[in-house]
């Protein structure tokens, strides 16, 4: 019994996040510009490139605010908690009491810890070195081991990718079926689901998902198109034709890809005003990262004159452990979440107004409901910004 037991725990230390050192060679994008810049330049813009405490308004006051509330820890730990996902390639992955202990007292600068939070090889978030670099993803653990702590790294220098022919004289390659056949599984590494502090689930994107036959990357990076892998050239002055995808990972915040998200239709009943929202997409909307937040706008008009505005929203709030509206990151408790799920719709309605000759209809999407841009103090005006799925109008 007890070995058995030994042997559970060896399994399982076995599998805990492993730090591969990425060689200098291959650490940042820059590094790969010489014969992958479209890739390079693509990714550059994507949200994954943002993904570092100093990049990302949202991000960086959320951690400021966990530590702020959660006093068991420093900025730090949760620094290196939440890079278990956002920076992966962070060469430590957890604390302990001692480091604690010293941070406290603020002689931590030259500790493991804090270096490794202040290595400027972490600084790019999400980059090349994150998705190609992994080795094997380890699906048989418990669904709450994500990024870091669910992948081992191939050795530095080797590139995993999609082809198993390519050849290349600043890199060594392997193929892989997450590269190719499976990249689900890839963007599950992470795009899964999400813990507060306090072991509160509040976002569980894999077990929402919906398959209709098309993956992550057909909608987030681009169909497969011909195109170049590497602009170098072989010896015969050639570039080689590949099917390849676009890097630029868009989603959330990109307004042009809201454009249709859903489906509208809007009816009026004797008593009220009908809105159906019906979502032809294999995940939630909203969904992902919580305090994603849809509007949905009634403006009644007679003539020109506007008479009233009627306002819905749909989001997620969280209550804290004092019973206090919170951020996801803290909660103990989601008190109401309403978004339509993968495949689905739902009616909303909306009072009449007495009166109104016309209704004019939007439905918009914002990255941050008011609860949580006031509680962080967000100022950028993109976290608050409507992008719209939808405007129509409709004769009462
Ligand atoms: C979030 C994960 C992710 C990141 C970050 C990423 N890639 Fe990729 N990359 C992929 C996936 C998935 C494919 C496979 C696309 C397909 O189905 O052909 C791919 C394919 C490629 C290919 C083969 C050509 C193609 O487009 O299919 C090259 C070369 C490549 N990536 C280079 C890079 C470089 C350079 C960077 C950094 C600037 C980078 N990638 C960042 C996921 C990523
Ligand atoms: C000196 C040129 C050069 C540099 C620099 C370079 N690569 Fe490549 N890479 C290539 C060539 C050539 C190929 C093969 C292209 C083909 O077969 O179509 C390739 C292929 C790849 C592939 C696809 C591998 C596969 O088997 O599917 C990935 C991924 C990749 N490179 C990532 C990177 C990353 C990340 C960097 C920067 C750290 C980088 N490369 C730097 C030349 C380069
Ligand atoms: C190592 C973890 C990790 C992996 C693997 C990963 N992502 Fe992400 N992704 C993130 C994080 C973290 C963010 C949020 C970054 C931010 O906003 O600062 C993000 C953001 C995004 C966004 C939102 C961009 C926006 O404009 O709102 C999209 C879309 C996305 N990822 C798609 C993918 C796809 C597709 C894959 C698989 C090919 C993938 N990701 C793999 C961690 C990951
Ligand atoms: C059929 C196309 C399609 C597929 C497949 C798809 N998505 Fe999306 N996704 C969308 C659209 C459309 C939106 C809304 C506009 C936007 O954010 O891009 C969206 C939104 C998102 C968002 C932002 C959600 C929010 O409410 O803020 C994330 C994150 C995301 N997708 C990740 C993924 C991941 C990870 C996968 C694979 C598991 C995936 N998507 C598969 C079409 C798709
Ligand atoms: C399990 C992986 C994972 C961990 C751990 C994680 N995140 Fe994330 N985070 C993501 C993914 C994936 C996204 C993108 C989802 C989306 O856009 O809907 C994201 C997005 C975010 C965003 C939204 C950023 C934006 O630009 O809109 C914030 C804020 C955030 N995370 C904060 C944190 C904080 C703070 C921590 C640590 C306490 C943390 N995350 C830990 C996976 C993770």
């Amino acid at each position: 019994m007890r070995s058995l037991w030994v042997l559970a725990v060896l399994s399982l230390s076995l599998y805990a996040a492993e730090v591969v050192q990425v060689g200098d060679k291959f650490k940042d994008s820059g590094k790969c510009k010489a014969c992958h810049s479209h890739i390079v330049q693509q990714w550059d813009n994507s949200w994954h490139a943002k993904s570092h405490y100093g990049n990302d308004e949202y991000f960086q006051k959320t951690i400021d605010y966990v530590a702020r509330k959660d006093n068991r820890k420093s900025l730090n730990t949760i620094k290196i908690e939440c890079a278990t996902c956002h920076n992966p390639r962070i060469s430590v992955t957890s604390t302990n009491a001692e480091y604690e202990a010293i941070a406290s007292l603020k002689l931590d600068k030259d500790s493991a810890a804090t270096k490794a939070i202040n290595n400027n090889g972490i600084s790019e978030g999400i980059n090349c070195v994150v998705c190609h670099n992994i080795d094997q993803i380890h699906d048989d653990l418990p669904d709450s081991k994500r990024g870091i702590n669910r992948v081992s790294w191939m050795k530095s220098g080797t590139m995993t990718g999609p082809y198993a022919d390519a050849k290349s004289p600043y890199h060594k390659v392997e193929q892989r079926d997450f590269m190719d056949t499976n990249p689900n599984q890839l963007c599950f590494v992470c795009h899964a689901n999400d813990s507060s502090e306090e072991g509160h689930r509040f976002t569980n994107m894999q077990s929402e998902f919906k398959s209709g036959g098309k993956q992550c990357v057909d909608c987030h990076m681009s169909p497969r198109e011909v195109g170049v892998a590497a602009t170098l050239r072989d010896v015969n002055g050639q570039t080689h034709k590949r099917l390849i995808r676009e890097h630029g990972f868009k989603g959330g915040h990109v307004e042009s890809m809201w454009q249709g998200a859903l489906k509208v239709d809007v009816r009026k009943n004797a008593r009220a005003l009908e809105v159906t929202l019906v979502n032809p997409q294999p995940h939630a909307l909203p969904s992902g990262f919580g305090s994603r937040e849809i509007l949905i706008e009634a403006q009644y008009m007679s003539g020109s004159k506007v008479m009233k505005n009627e306002v819905l929203s749909l989001s997620s709030h969280y209550l804290s452990k004092r019973g206090k509206p919170t951020i996801a990151h803290l909660a103990v408790k989601t008190t109401d979440s309403v978004s339509i799920a993968a495949q689905g719709s739902k009616t909303f309605t909306l009072p009449l107004q007495p009166g109104a000759d016309q209704v004019v209809v939007s439905v918009s999407y914002r990255l941050v409901n008011d609860e949580v841009r006031e509680l962080l103090d967000l100022k950028d005006p993109i976290w608050a910004k409507k992008m719209v799925i939808k405007k129509l109008a409709l004769k009462l």
